[in-house]
């Protein structure tokens, strides 16, 4: 059975982004599609210290669950990383776990995987922070899914969530797209399809050599 990994950068364990991550979670559930849920919690996320450590392996020096997240990446088929919308960005928590996350890990265990962003907003400010955590995915060879509209949900609560009916529309819509994405996935690779040959990685820092 394929795993969806969901996150959850709120502080609010049950606030407005895991409504939205909710009905996307009950769509992969139907689907046959484990939906596994990962609060980050209200204590502080350390940011990434640039140590550069995690490159020589065995993690990033802060562990919690950035290294939780890592031992198990393998398991993990997809992703969606949900944020509230904080002065027009994602949380400062949820950058700091995925930077450290996406930094310590070895590019090609994300490569090939689906991912989606999530954001619940009140009023405004949701594209730019959508567009930021579609960042990470852009550069990981990653597949990024969408949805109807902009994946964003709006409201302060639950319960004003539960009355953006184009919002949940927009999230289940996601979750479809998502699993259609998932079974493809394992439908090519039982057939014999390959994943791309990537050649070695340029990077130039923009300095020319010639
Ligand atoms: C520090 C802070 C900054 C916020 N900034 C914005 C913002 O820029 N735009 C907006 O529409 N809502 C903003 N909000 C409201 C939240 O994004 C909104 O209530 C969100 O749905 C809460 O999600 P949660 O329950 O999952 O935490 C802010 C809330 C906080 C606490």
């Amino acid at each position: 059975m394929a795993k969806i990994l969901l996150v959850n950068g709120s502080p609010n364990e049950h606030g407005c982004t895991a409504t939205a991550l909710d009905e996307m979670s009950a769509v992969f559930e139907k689907n046959g599609i484990e939906a596994e849920r990962l609060w980050l919690g209200r204590k502080a996320v350390p940011d990434c210290i640039a140590c550069h450590k995690c490159q020589q392996g065995g993690g990033c020096v802060f562990g919690d669950h950035v290294n939780a997240v890592a031992e198990r990446i393998d398991e993990i088929d997809g992703f969606v990383f949900g944020s509230p919308v904080y002065y027009g960005g994602v949380t400062g928590r949820l950058t700091s776990f995925m930077d450290r996350l996406f930094f310590s890990i070895p590019d090609d265990k994300f490569a090939g995987k689906p991912a989606a962003s999530v954001v619940s907003c009140r009023r405004g400010g949701a594209s730019a922070a959508f567009e930021r955590l579609n960042n990470y995915y852009l550069m990981e060879n990653m597949i990024v899914a969408g949805s109807q509209y902009w994946n964003q949900v709006h409201g302060n609560t639950p319960d004003e969530i539960r009355r953006d009916i184009e919002g949940l529309q927009t999230m289940r819509t996601l979750a479809q797209n998502m699993s259609w994405l998932l079974k493809n996935l394992e439908a090519g690779k039982a057939s014999g399809v390959c994943p791309p040959e990537y050649e070695e990685k340029i990077f130039t820092n923009f300095i020319r050599n010639v």
